[in-house]
């Protein structure tokens, strides 16, 4: 018989105190369900409410990119670094060790490669699968006036209603075509779109001017898409300068996987994000004595 013979006659019950509610900070994630909840928080740091992604997915539309030729040797010994990995699932399966413990980003979308119009994606994984891959999260492109902005949306909005049934939250991507401008103003309707229709987190675009417009106008987080490889330093400046402007982390790729010192450039973009460090700082502290052969 349970507890018969050590009855501790309320003491432990302490009724005087209130029950501890816990609020969960993470913008936009508080009334969500728990399995929801607990995946937003494998891939944001619960200490900082932000994420530093691993973007590697590249190859789903271009083949084997610069840097991702072997991601068995490039990638896989820098698992222990990122929050999250943003792959595919054929990446995941063939390459990155489960025992790695890092938390998945499943690209869910896909169809055309670079040789044709990219907008005319099709969701392209079951949730049934993202489940059995034990993913964090599942990430959709959406085309904002591209061709096919309509099917795009759709895409998303019904990973949104599968991952509401499965726990499974949803990485809106918003993709840029080249006819389009990346400004704050285009910036503002994509990301708002994504979260209006669902997407528990938006990755957008970096842009000079008005960005804390972009996420203060995104009632779920916003994470920097990384973009094409800049200077070590240009880099860390522009992850530095979203972080201020209200980014919740970064989902960072070929300027991380194609820095000549990718551990040092991962470390020093967490150093910018989850520390708030200067990216001089950043630079000089894991960058430059990498550079010089000495990390
Ligand atoms: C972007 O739309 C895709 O997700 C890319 O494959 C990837 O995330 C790009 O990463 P980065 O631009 O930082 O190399």
């Amino acid at each position: 018989m349970p507890d018969n013979d050590d009855l501790t006659d309320g003491e432990r019950f302490q009724t005087q105190v209130a029950a501890r509610a816990h609020v969960n900070q993470l913008k936009g994630a508080g009334a969500l369900d728990w399995g929801m909840q607990s995946r937003l928080a494998r891939i944001f740091n619960p200490g900082t409410n932000r994420t530093v992604m691993l973007a590697i997915d590249h190859g789903y539309f271009q083949g084997p990119t610069t840097g991702l030729e072997r991601v068995d040797l490039s990638i896989v010994p820098l698992l222990g670094y990122p929050d999250a990995l943003m792959t595919t699932r054929g990446m995941v399966r063939s390459t990155i060790p489960a025992t790695s413990g890092v938390p998945i980003v499943l690209r869910a979308s896909g169809g055309p490669s670079v040789l044709k119009d990219l907008s005319n994606e099709q969701i392209a994984v079951a949730m049934e699968d993202a489940v059995r891959l034990n993913a964090a999260a599942v990430a959709v492109q959406v085309f904002i006036g591209g061709e096919n902005e309509t099917q795009s949306v759709h895409n998303m909005t019904r990973l949104v209603d599968e991952g509401q049934r499965a726990g499974i939250p949803v990485l809106g991507v918003t993709a840029v075509g080249r006819e389009l401008v990346r400004d704050a103003r285009y910036l503002r309707l994509a990301v708002r779109i994504c979260a209006e229709l669902g997407a528990h987190m938006v990755k957008t675009y970096y842009c000079a001017e008005d960005f804390d417009t972009v996420t203060s106008g995104c009632p779920v987080p916003v994470v920097m898409a990384g973009g094409k490889k800049l200077p070590e330093l240009d880099a860390l400046t522009m992850a530095y300068n979203a972080i201020e402007a209200g980014a919740s982390g970064v989902d960072m790729g070929r300027n991380i996987f194609q820095s000549d010192q990718p551990v040092a450039m991962i470390r020093a973009v967490r150093a910018v994000v989850h520390d708030s460090a200067k990216p001089e700082q950043a630079y000089e502290e894991f960058v430059q004595p990498a550079q010089h052969g000495s990390s």
